[in-house]
Formats: structure tokens, sequence, C-alpha cells
């Protein structure tokens, strides 16, 4: 694949929308961000807003545009639609952000030539399968952020109880972004050490209630954010930064990105996330590896939950 302008275009200038463009600001990580949004003010209010940072921090040209902008782009990032109110599940918007997703996919191909759609907006794994269903784009190019933001809540929590930095925690979800979501814990290592054999080394319990704990914690920890603040933005904006990244900057990563499955594990018809190499053309592939019996119940179930969602969405 061609290394691209690094040009990304953010459809959605609301909290996640306006926090991946600082995020990709400050980093440094695109040369050209637009922002695209139903309340043209709103995106200018925010492009204005975060370039006044711009000379100090980073070197793109970010700027409020409309679908037209869409031409051109390495990534496209689909943060459009509404967030949760508290106690509702990422499933109970799925009719209302599917029709925003429906206008946004349609306006967006009105100009598309080229680049990798990542989709954001909730429920994730729903929208991700039908926009790309409704692009009709070649598998991998369309994937959503899936449990991207969970896996990053898992290793927080297990470096917090382990009292290590997070880099040395390998530990990652898979399944549904949302209650379907399922830590490998089979697969969970501490720089490579079994848990098992870290913890009892270091004197630390490792047991079911441990795991069952940091599962919870890891499953609940959106819902308790947005208890406290109405909304969750700077991890997610975090993530999709890593992810822009791996595609524009050819940095490919392995991430447990949600995206169409081809009879992976025996699933296909449906967008889960599972282990998969993402760089400049999208999910390139997805890893089928072994897990416990255990986990491929909850993984199966995950998949049972999003069928009956795609399905009552028709
Ligand atoms: N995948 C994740 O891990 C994750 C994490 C956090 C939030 N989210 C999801 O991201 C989405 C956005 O959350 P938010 O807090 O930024 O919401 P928000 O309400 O602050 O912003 C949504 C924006 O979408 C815009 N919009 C609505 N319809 C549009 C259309 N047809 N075309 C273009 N723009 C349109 C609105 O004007 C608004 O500015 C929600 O669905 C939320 O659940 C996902």
């Amino acid at each position: 694949m061609r290394l691209g302008n690094r040009k990304v275009a953010i459809i959605g200038s609301g909290f996640v929308g306006s926090s991946v463009a600082y995020a990709l600001a400050l980093r440094d990580v695109a040369r050209e961000i637009v922002l695209i949004d139903i309340d043209h003010e709103k995106s200018r209010g925010e492009a204005r807003d975060i370039r006044h940072g711009i000379p100090a921090l980073g070197t793109a040209d970010l700027y409020a545009g409309d679908y037209k902008d869409c031409e051109d782009c390495d990534l496209i990032v689909i943060t459009a639609g509404r967030g949760r109110l508290p106690g509702e599940s990422r499933l109970d918007l799925t009719n209302e952000n599917a029709r925003i997703m429906h206008a946004v996919t349609d306006s967006i191909m009105r100009y598309y030539t080229t680049g990798v759609l990542m989709v954001v907006s909730n429920p994730c794994d729903v929208l991700t399968y039908k926009a790309a269903e409704w692009t009709g784009l070649p598998n991998g190019m369309v994937f959503g952020t899936g449990c991207v933001l969970d896996t990053s809540r898992l290793v927080r929590s297990m470096a917090d109880y382990l009292n290590l930095s997070t880099g040395v925690i390998n530990a990652y979800v898979v399944g549904e972004h949302g209650d379907g979501q399922v830590p490998i814990w089979s697969r969970a290592t501490v720089a490579g050490i079994p848990l098992g054999e870290y913890c009892a080394a270091v004197g630390l319990p490792w047991d079911e209630d441990v795991r069952q704990h940091i599962t919870d914690a890891t499953r609940t920890m959106g819902a308790d954010i947005i208890r406290a603040k109405g909304k969750t933005q700077y991890g997610i904006a975090t993530c999709v930064c890593h992810l822009a990244d791996a595609i524009i900057n050819q940095r490919s990563t392995i991430a447990m990105v949600s995206s169409p499955m081809l009879g992976e594990h025996g699933v296909r018809d449906l967008a889960l996330s599972v282990p998969s190499v993402v760089g400049t053309g999208g999910v390139r592939q997805r890893i089928r590896e072994n897990w416990s019996a255990e986990e491929y119940h909850k993984f199966f179930a995950a998949a049972k939950r999003v069928r009956q969602y795609l399905h009552e969405l028709g």
C-alpha cells in the first residue's frame, strides 16, 4: 500500500470527535485533519480552538469542512451519533445511530476515493457491520474500534492490581464492545510470564475472585464514567490516535478491533473483535488463536447477542 498524504476526516465534532482531533494534533500523527458535523458551526468552533495550540505543539493543518473533504483521505473516523445516557446500554442506541450511520456513509461515499473507515459510534459492532455493508468497501477497510478501549481498560486495571506499568501487561478483550466482552485470561501474561506464576512469585492472590473483580470493573468502567461526567471521550480518543498512527504512518500493529468476520472461529455475517493485524489498508488479517472452552462459550454468546440486534435492525 502506498503512503498517502496523511489526511484524516473525522465525522462528528462532539466530545469524542473533537477529542480525537485534539489527540491527533498533539501527537502530530496526521498532516491534515478535517472536522465534519451536521452542525457546521460546532466543527468550526472546535477546529479553531484546537488550531490555536498547533503552532507550539504540532504541525497539522486542522479545519472544519464538509463531505467533499472525504476525498483523498487515508482515514475517515466516524463518531457521529448520540452517546449513552446514564443507565442506557450501548445497544439501546441501535436504531437512532443506525439511521445516522446510514446518512453518514451515503454522504462519505459520494466523494470517497480512497482510505480506511473507522467506526467509533455505538453500538460499535452493529454499526461497523452495517457501515461495511452500506459502503460496499472490501473486507477490512471498514472496521470498528471494538474492544480496543476495553482492552486498554483491562490492562489499566491489571497494572493497578499488580503495581506495574501498563507496558509489561499482555492481556486483551475480544467479542462485543459492550456487555458481551470477553477477557482472554488463558493468554494473559506479565512480560511473557504466566499470571499465576508471576503472582505466586510476588505473593499476590491470583484466583477466580480476583479475575472476576477485574473483569467486572473493566466491563462497567464506561458506565461508571458516564454516571460521573455524562460521557467518555479521552480514553477512546487515545485509542483512535494509536490506531490512526498504525494506519497512516505504516506502523502496523495488532489490536482488538471489530470487523466483519468471514468464518473465523466459525462466525460470519457480523462484526466482532478478535486479535487483528491493523495497518495501512485497515484490517489485514484476523488471527485465529486457541482460547479456553469457557472463553469460546462467552465469545459465541456475544456473537449471538450482536446477531440478534442486527436481526432486529433488519
Ligand atoms: N467505541 C467506543 O469505545 C466509544 C467510546 C465513547 C463514545 N462512543 C460513541 O461515540 C459517539 C459520539 O459520542 P459523543 O460523546 O461525541 O456524542 P456527541 O453528542 O457529543 O457528538 C455527536 C456528534 O454527532 C453529530 N451528528 C449527529 N448526526 C450527524 C450526522 N448525520 N452527520 C454528521 N454529524 C452528526 C452531532 O451534531 C454531534 O456533534 C456515540 O455513539 C458514543 O456512544 C464510542
